[in-house]
């Protein structure tokens, strides 16, 4: 591709009405990440020189989140056209090519973008290249209207005549423009048509009737699907999930049912992993090598050595590091805590603000008690320590390396290394009191 200048402008002040949502529609998730975040790393793969967002009044969440990239608020939401118009001043003597994204059209991909930009630098030197489509359902989409010529129009669903609505290629938003020409297209857009907006679409008839050529690339419509409404945000999730398991397979894990494992969108799993039915896999997740993990586990912000073998029922939260061979086994919580290799936690357990050492053997119950209400404790667990069943260990505390804990023990004090600790009530015999006592009742009821 012949190197000119990139600038990419998304936008994303639109109110997103349909989502029917305090949160704007470009920061909701799509596999665990706002769809404005998805479309800025497909950018960034550009390596464009100037970046800007367009949001509208009080979305702070969008400039926070896409930050240090630059945002510049529409104050009315006029249309596509005056929001690109936002941009003048931010892009005060840029010339070279202006790619225009929708901050709703999350799934697009750098090879598609680089396409449009290959068009756009090309012999014909068209002022506009659009990115066109062939749904399955046009719906509302603008149409693509196409002469011999190239492109000759965009018409928008509600300008539309019969005719015009009946083409099946539309509009999925994405355009390039040759950045010398933009902004005098721009400034001629007008608001004399159906919704009463200046519509970006009208700088290709703007083009045309300058004698400029405009071009049309078309591209998949699972990637171009705009989301407008929950339900198309459900339909985008599917699509991402979908990659997400192919990418995972294709990297060498075992998914027994592809389907029911759900992940993030910087989910990685190493090779040899397996895993099995129903596993949510949320942000932040790094699985090594050789990794078993059983049905119906819950991860987020976690790191999980080679060879672990977790769940089923297994819930790591973040800050939860699983070492080499551990076992976490069935309705054990794990959070910010480093489990060493070796370690056993295998049923009914809550190790938060800790350390197991290597090898140590936690038994079913136990808890480390960390937070009094006000502040977080830290619990240590030397290596090879074997803590009994039910014991709760108030933290801050220290069992030594190699220490035993007997079932049932409430914890409060360091444990030397090596030291058997118990701490419950010392158990009591009466001998043959238990005879008497039925035999008393027995009378009674006789
Ligand atoms: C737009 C296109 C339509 C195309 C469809 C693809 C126009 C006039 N129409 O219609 O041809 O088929 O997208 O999904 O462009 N936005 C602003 N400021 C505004 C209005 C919108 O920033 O004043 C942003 C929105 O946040 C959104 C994007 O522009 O990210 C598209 O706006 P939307 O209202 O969804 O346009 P559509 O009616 O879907
Ligand atoms: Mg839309």
């Amino acid at each position: 591709m012949a190197t000119r200048k990139l600038a990419v402008i998304l936008l994303a002040a639109g109110m997103g009405t349909r989502m029917k949502s305090a949160l704007p529609k470009v920061m909701h998730p799509i596999a665990g990440r706002p769809m404005i975040l998805h479309l800025m790393d497909t950018v960034s793969g550009l390596c464009p020189d100037r970046v800007v967002v367009v949001v509208g009044p009080e979305m702070e969440q969008i400039t926070r989140a896409v930050a240090p990239v630059p945002t510049v608020v529409q104050a009315e939401r006029l249309g596509t056209g005056h929001a690109v118009a936002q941009v003048r001043e931010a892009l005060e003597g840029f010339d070279g090519d202006v790619l225009v994204l929708y901050g709703d059209t999350p799934l697009i991909t750098r090879a598609t973008l680089e396409r449009l930009l290959v068009e756009r630098r090309g012999q014909r030197d068209p002022a506009v290249v659009v990115l066109g489509f062939k749904p399955t359902d046009p719906g509302h989409y603008g149409r693509l209207v196409v002469g011999a010529e190239g492109l000759k129009a965009i018409v928008e669903y509600r300008d539309a005549n019969e005719e015009q609505r009946r083409i099946p290629l539309c509009n999925s938003g994405v355009l390039a423009i040759d950045g010398k020409r933009l902004w005098s297209l721009i400034e001629r857009i007008d608001n004399k048509n159906a919704k009463g907006e200046y519509y970006l679409t009208d700088v290709i008839a703007l083009a045309r009737a300058d004698g400029a050529c405009c071009r049309h690339v078309e591209g998949d419509p699972m990637e171009l699907l705009g989301v407008n409404s929950r339900s198309e945000q459900a339909t985008a999730e599917t699509v991402v999930q979908r990659q997400l398991r192919d990418h995972a397979m294709a990297a060498g894990a075992t998914l027994i049912d592809p389907d029911s494992v759900w992940f993030s969108w910087d989910t990685r799993l190493g090779q040899d992993v397996t895993v099995w039915p129903h596993v949510v896999f949320g942000p932040g997740v790094v699985v090594g090598d050789n990794v078993t993990i059983k049905g119906f586990c819950h991860f987020e912000g976690c790191i999980v050595a080679d060879g672990a073998i977790l769940g089923p029922f297994a819930r790591l939260r973040p800050g939860a590091e699983i070492g080499e061979a551990a076992h976490i086994g069935n309705f054990v919580e794990v959070k910010q805590a480093v489990v060493e290799p070796g370690a056993k936690i295998n049923h009914l357990t809550y190790i938060g603000d800790a350390r197991v050492g290597a090898g140590a053997n936690v038994g079913a119950g136990t808890i480390t008690c960390n937070y009094d209400g006000f502040n977080k404790s830290f619990t240590h667990i030397g290596k090879g320590a074997f803590i009994g069943s039910n014991s709760a260990l108030v933290a801050p505390v220290v069992i030594g390396d190699g220490a035993v804990i007997g079932a049932g023990s409430v914890i409060t004090k360091e444990v030397s290394p090596g030291a058997l600790a118990v701490a419950r009530g010392s158990q009591m015999e009466l001998k043959g009191w238990a005879d008497r006592f039925r035999e008393q009742q027995t009378k009674k009821e006789g």
